[in-house]
């Protein structure tokens, strides 16, 4: 059965091309990292292909959007469970202290405030997982260009419909509507999102620096922020991750923002994949560094590395970015890789050892 994946409006999302950069991966390739992964499209259009899914973000929202639909096999949000989340009387909270007249008036500062304490009584991880990735869904829905960096005064006039069809010929009224039931629209899609691909996927929530000499995999997909593009990840969906943890946080680091240090960020990035046999990157025509550059940096580790390329319209803020944009799929592969995954024959042995210890520590009680 073909699964469909869910509305998400990730920025910079690959979603319209993730069949395109999945149909290259190498047909002995069993396992990947995602390991900039935002929305999880390339995430989940693996997890259809049948691989081994390993998908990781530093904005803790991405990383529950891919325990919830990549790591997640079978849990869903039943009724009861948005009856649960939606009961109670709004209260003041870290939202309404925090963010009340500067993204949300106070009102639905207080509703969030209420369902984020709801969530807690769910009785599963996944569940929660679920709950705010649709809670984020109803959270971007009602915010003027569906990311938290616009001022008070703007959201405000974007969200008064008549003047926005005097202005822009659209009243965008979903604005307007309550995050109960821009929830409860897609609670059925999200759900339906949800299936099991018999694998062991999992999802991680960590600096890509810290991850990854920690895990291993056949293929590795790279798709950081395009340096010089509209690319604060922080600035666009921290504050998400704020409602989430209840408390104000720092940008992070390594965010590939500035040109300065691109290039030697990437050198970084591609000296540390030692544990990988393919590596895949996407970019494209109008970030820095260039793809000459960014060909020489992957070749200064990699071999065989290839280009191929696609026309790609990003969607940003419900208009189309006119500009074509070219997509880049970058393939190179690791000269060194000697893999450490347990082959069927160190598998055996591993068990015969387990079972030897667990022998011991039996014959000694
Ligand atoms: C271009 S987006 C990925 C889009 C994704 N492929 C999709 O289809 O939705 C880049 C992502 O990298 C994440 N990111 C930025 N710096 C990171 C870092 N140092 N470690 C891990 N993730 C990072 C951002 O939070 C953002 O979600």
């Amino acid at each position: 059965m073909m699964h469909k994946f869910p509305t998400i409006n990730f920025i910079g999302n690959k979603e319209k091309i993730a069949k395109w950069i999945v149909d290259y991966f190498p047909a002995d390739a069993k396992t990947l990292l995602d390991a900039f992964s935002g929305g999880s499209s390339v995430s989940y259009q693996a997890k259809m292909k049948g691989l081994q899914v390993f998908s990781n973000d530093i904005l803790k929202i991405n990383y529950l959007l891919a325990t919830s639909f990549i790591e997640n096999n079978k849990e869903k949000l039943s009724y009861k469970d948005t009856e649960i989340i939606f009961a109670g009387t709004p209260k003041e909270g870290f939202m309404f202290n925090h963010y009340a007249e500067v993204f949300y008036f106070p009102k639905e500062c207080k509703e969030l405030d209420l369902y984020r304490e709801n969530i807690e009584l769910l009785s599963s991880p996944y569940k929660k997982a679920i709950a705010f990735a649709m809670l984020r869904r109803a959270m971007i829905r009602k915010m003027p260009y569906s990311r938290f960096n616009l001022s008070w005064q703007n959201i405000v006039d974007l969200r008064n419909e008549t003047l926005s069809y005097q202005k822009y010929k659209r009243a965008r009224a979903y604005h307007n509507q309550s995050f109960k039931s821009l929830f409860l629209e897609s609670w059925h899609e999200y759900n339906e999102t949800v299936f099991d691909n018999g694998q062991a996927n999992k999802a991680y929530n960590q600096d890509i620096f810290e991850l990854l000499p920690t895990i291993q995999a056949d293929i590795i997909y790279l798709d950081p922020p395009y340096t010089g593009t509209m690319n604060n990840y922080f600035e666009f969906y921290g504050m998400i991750d704020e409602y989430i943890v209840g408390e104000k946080l720092q940008p992070f680091q390594n965010n590939f923002i500035e040109k300065k240090n691109s290039i030697e960020l990437f050198d970084r990035l591609f000296s540390t994949l030692g544990n990988y046999k393919y590596w895949f990157l996407s970019y494209n025509n109008g970030a820095y560094p260039t793809k000459e550059n960014l060909f020489e940096l992957l070749a200064k580790y990699g071999t065989n590395v290839k280009i191929v390329e696609k026309p790609h319209i990003y969607k940003i803020t419900g208009k189309e970015n006119k500009n074509e944009n070219i997509e880049y799929l970058f393939m190179a592969e690791n000269p060194l890789f000697v893999s450490k995954q347990p082959t069927p024959q160190r598998l055996s042995f591993m068990n015969y050892h387990r079972q030897e210890v667990f022998e011991k520590k039996f014959a000694k009680s």
